[in-house]
């Protein structure tokens, strides 16, 4: 396996790699097995699997976790060999941004609501980083976790608007036993909070069974009891439960076409996302 720093030989292997199926994962590492099952289904579908790691400055806001993100890369690297990846690309912040950047890659509605009302220009970061990785690693699919379904959205949409020669391959959440999705970020919650973590997804996934059920009246009537079900648990505080039309994230018509509900819950300074897409099989 290639561990790459710089973007020029990036390009370099690239370029030998013509014809070929190229998959491409991008990270921020500290990699748990939600990214490494990215890796292992590009290695399924593709010739060759490029990972990026690069934790990048521009998605966070001023008072997030920059600073205190884990950087792990040698633990990293031999993860994602293990997980089947061809190379590691992982860039130092200045070979990234060797001058403030003053062109971004701006998605506008979309990124407005659910996680961009909280962190604002976040997905602004997002999409410009992407951008760049894309024109320096140019792959033919790139595969991105349903964990985070606005990115996803909000990617599908730069790349369709701005003609990306691209498939965007969106992979299933990974989750912990008691449900809890994996994240990076689960290593910040104290005992107590991560004993109450789990209510996320079995929140989730008791709106799925009562929806099935028709027990819900409209998507207000779900949203409610979904919130009134997460505050069972003291130290969970919502940001968020909306479900809304999947994959354009717009209000819902009705409760019987694709959908998708999203929460964010703080536990204390740790911030928690997660959803289910529900009515899958109707159109
Ligand atoms: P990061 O948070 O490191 O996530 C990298 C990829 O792993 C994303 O596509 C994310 O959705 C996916 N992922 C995270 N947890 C997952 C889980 N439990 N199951 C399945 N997939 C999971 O997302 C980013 O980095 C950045 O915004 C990035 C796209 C790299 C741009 O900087």
């Amino acid at each position: 396996m290639h561990v790459i720093t710089d973007i020029e030989a990036m390009r370099h292997y690239r370029q030998g790699q013509e014809g070929k199926k190229i998959g491409f994962v991008p990270t921020m590492g500290a990699l748990h097995a939600g990214h490494l099952s990215l890796i292992e289904q590009a290695r399924t579908e593709c010739e060759a699997v490029i990972i990026s790691i690069f934790v990048n400055p521009l998605q966070f806001g001023p008072n997030e976790d920059f600073e205190k993100y884990p950087r792990e890369l040698k633990r990293d690297i031999a993860l994602a060999e293990g997980a089947g990846a061809d190379v590691v690309f992982a860039p130092t912040q200045t070979e990234m941004y060797p001058r403030p950047l003053v062109t971004q890659v701006v998605v506008a509605e979309i990124t407005e609501r659910l996680c961009g009302a909280s962190r604002p220009g976040h997905f602004t970061g997002v999409t410009t980083v992407v951008s760049k990785l894309f024109h320096i690693v140019q792959p033919t699919h790139a595969y991105f976790g349903l964990k985070d379904a606005q990115q996803v959205a909000v990617i599908e949409r730069m790349v369709e608007d701005l003609h990306f020669p691209l498939e965007i391959v969106p992979c299933p959440t990974v989750r912990e036993e008691d449900g809890l999705a994996l994240s990076s970020r689960n290593r910040y919650l104290s005992k107590q909070e991560r004993e109450q973590a789990p209510i996320l997804y079995q929140a989730l996934t008791r709106a799925e069974a009562n929806l099935l059920q028709g027990k819900y009246k409209s998507s207000a009537h779900l949203e409610e009891d979904v919130r009134t079900h997460i505050t069972s648990q003291p130290l969970a505080q919502i940001e968020y439960v909306e479900a809304l039309t999947y994959p354009d994230l717009t209000p819902l018509t009705d409760l019987h076409s694709p959908l998708i509900l999203l929460l964010a819950v703080r536990f204390g300074d740790t911030r928690l996302i997660d959803n289910i897409l529900l009515n899958k099989g109707e159109q």
